[in-house]
């Protein structure tokens, strides 16, 4: 069966491995199965929901659409766009933030962990950013919507939303309920200096991530220095329980192997983390390097990167101005 997929990733900087192996690769696995249709968006009306530099922004932008590119997403055959050129994304989600509830957004427990001791000092935008996420993905109809762990409450947000405004407007499958894509295994990368936290672009450490311009040395070097504990490679998956940072670094190589974590816990299994760790960093090391390399050689030609976002845009637009339309309609504008 066909599916129509959305997804979106937001330009603010340090894309890193955790957005690779919890959402982009799969992403391009979507993308070469011929029945699907594809949407990636540069989320960057998402990115202003914090403080942006200008200047940083633009830059932002550009790099992940050189990274989508880089990483196997090909505009020939998916949308690559950015969502401040198409407009129905901002009315869409003011259309649906009349539909959602305070109590919904209440519950976000991502809002609670960005906003931080201070929610008052929060931007709106921060508090009510699941409403523009549901507008994304609503106004494509989109059915799947590949994404890592951490926004499976979202998905579940976007799910009520579509069911309250087809409920209020008295109009069965308007927004289509679409379904959250996420791994089974390897959808949360967790930090490489503490199994406990997310791999996460604002660490303040960057030894705690791999980002996807990472070089080769910059690669071993976070990997020599990735955090462990004392005891071998465990025998067994039950034998991972409370060892989080040998879970994570099994997980991630299993992950660049596409393989099983059973798998890679028989491949070292018993053996001491260094031995490990080298094999780790060549893996990394042959999946990054190339994305790396290709990803600065992209930034050099800005033209072309504009050139895909505006065709991308343009394509998108056409999609969400018909779906904005109707929306509006039953609204009764
Ligand atoms: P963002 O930009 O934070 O992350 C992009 C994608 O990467 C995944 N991800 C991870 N997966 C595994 N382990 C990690 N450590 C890790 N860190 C990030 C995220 O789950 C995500 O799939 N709200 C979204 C962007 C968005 C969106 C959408 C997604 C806006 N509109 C519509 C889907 C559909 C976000 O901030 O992702």
């Amino acid at each position: 069966m066909s599916k129509k997929i959305f997804s979106g990733v937001q330009p603010s900087g340090n894309l890193h491995l955790g957005n690779y192996l919890g959402a982009i690769k799969n992403f391009v696995e979507l993308q070469n199965v011929k029945e699907n249709q594809c949407i990636f968006c540069v989320v960057d009306l998402h990115a202003i929901t914090v403080k942006q530099e200008p200047k940083e922004l633009k830059k932002n932008i550009r790099e992940t659409a050189a990274t989508f590119i880089a990483c196997g997403i090909d505009p020939t055959k998916s949308i690559i766009f950015n969502q401040s050129m198409v407009s129905a994304h901002s009315e869409a989600a003011w259309i649906l933030s009349c539909v959602s509830r305070i109590g919904w957004l209440n519950r976000m427990t991502q809002f609670k962990e960005k906003a931080g001791k201070d929610k008052e000092k929060a931007s709106i935008g921060l508090y009510s950013y699941p409403v523009l996420m549901a507008a994304d993905i609503l106004l494509y109809d989109a059915t799947h919507v590949p994404v890592g762990d951490d926004q499976k409450q979202h998905l579940e947000l976007c799910r009520d939303i579509a069911q309250k405004f087809n409920n209020d407007f008295n109009v069965q499958n308007f927004l289509k309920v679409p379904e959250p894509l996420i791994q089974k295994q390897f959808s949360r990368i967790m930090s490489l200096k503490d199994g406990m936290k997310k791999m996460s672009k604002s660490d303040a450490s960057d030894l705690s991530r791999i980002n996807l311009t990472d070089s080769k040395e910059e690669i071993s070097n976070k990997v020599k220095k990735a955090k462990t504990d004392t005891l071998p490679l465990p025998e067994n998956v039950e034998a991972l329980v409370e060892r989080p940072e040998a879970e994570n670094l099994l997980g991630i190589y299993a992950s660049l192997k596409n393989q099983n974590l059973e798998n890679s816990i028989n491949e070292f299994k018993k053996q001491n983390f260094s031995e490990f760790k080298k094999k780790l960093s060549d893996a990394l090391t042959e999946k990054i390097e190339p994305i790396s390399k290709e990803i600065k050689r992209l930034l050099n030609d800005e033209k072309y990167l504009d050139s895909i976002l505006l065709a991308g845009s343009d394509k998108a637009d056409k999609i969400a101005s018909k779906k904005i339309k109707e929306m509006k309609e039953l609204v009764g504008f």
